[in-house]
């Protein structure tokens, strides 16, 4: 029996990717979660240049329903400063996705030329972020956009393109299309959904930015339906990485079943202690392979379909 997944041309040494974000972006703590088994680690998403976060509170616990919201945004230290804490994953063998973003074509070519050098396990594109020139537009919201970033990135790199949509779109299956015809070599779903909490005593939006991203328990069915949509429409042409609300083991079969040849765990190793939750995921994972007779992952992927 074996955990091993593999997505697109990489392996990895078990379906639980450490999602974007939620444990930032210092190369010790994504060490600490990689040494706890987990199968890859995915960086806090990097721009062109260092951003201040949103105003506080950018973070507020939905401890009742498992989630959060939050408005952290796209705070970071910008790519040439992000290079050294890289190297030191790399260097350590850590399997290592490089979260991106940029505000054009332009910005996206910048950070990925400026870390081309580096043997990064896959860049993950994150399109959850304003055009610079269509102020407040997504750009992952456009397919047109969409297509055009990634066909301009895939001349510019030989390590695999992932591309992270967003389910805040009418169709995501447009702008999945529109990805894979740019030349993508696996579709990550989902990012956060629209979302706000308002404090009734002083009447004002909690999340110093007001608006924010849901996240954790609540989402998982909405991943769901999206990675099985996925799957049915462009389930033998790429792969699917599931993200959104993963708390437990048997949401990642959930997730697997659905058609995701591996998964990303966000909030749930944000609000716990990681490496306990991921050890314990992990060994209820080959419980259940094991009881079930399942011989390796490959074997059940996309399985609610047939
Ligand atoms: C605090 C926080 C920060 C995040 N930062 C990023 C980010 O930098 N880039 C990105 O693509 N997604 C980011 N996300 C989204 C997560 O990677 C993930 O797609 C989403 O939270 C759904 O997964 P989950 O329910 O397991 O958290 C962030 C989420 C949270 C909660």
């Amino acid at each position: 029996m074996s955990l091993e997944t593999i997505v697109g041309n990489i392996k990895i040494r078990n379906p639980l990717i450490l999602a974007s974000g939620v444990l930032g972006s210092s190369y010790s703590v994504l060490q600490r979660i990689y040494e706890a088994g987990i199968g890859a680690v995915v960086t806090k998403s990097v721009g062109p240049v260092s951003r201040e976060g949103n105003p506080n509170p950018s973070i507020f616990a939905l401890k009742d329903i498992n989630g959060a919201i939050n408005s952290i945004g796209l705070a970071n230290p910008g790519y040439k400063h992000f290079r050294d804490e890289i190297k030191i994953l790399l260097e350590n063998n850590v399997q290592t996705i490089v979260s991106i973003f940029g505000g054009d074509v332009e910005e996206f070519n910048e950070v990925l030329v400026g870390l081309s050098d580096l043997s990064i396990t896959a860049f993950e594109l994150n399109l959850s972020c304003p055009n610079t020139e269509k102020e407040g537009m997504v750009l992952g919201t456009d397919p047109q956009i969409v297509r055009r970033i990634v066909e301009n990135l895939r001349k510019k790199t030989e390590s695999p393109i992932w591309v992270k949509l967003t389910p805040n779109v009418t169709d995501i299956l447009e702008i999945a299309d529109a990805a894979i015809k740019g030349g993508c070599d696996a579709l990550v779903a989902i990012n956060t959904l629209k979302a706000m909490v308002i404090d009734i005593y002083s009447r004002h939006p909690i999340l110093g930015f007001k608006r924010g991203g849901l996240s954790g328990s609540p989402i998982k069915p909405v991943g769901i339906r999206n990675i099985f949509d996925l799957y049915e429409q462009f389930g033998e042409k790429i792969p699917l990485v599931g993200v959104g609300g993963i708390a437990k083991w048997e949401d990642v079969f959930e997730y697997i079943l659905a058609g995701a040849s591996a998964v990303q765990i966000g909030t749930a190793l944000g609000i716990a202690h990681p490496e306990n939750k991921i050890r314990h995921i992990k060994n209820n994972i080959q419980k259940f392979m094991k009881n079930e007779g399942i011989e390796k992952i490959a074997n059940i992927i996309g399985g609610a379909h047939r």
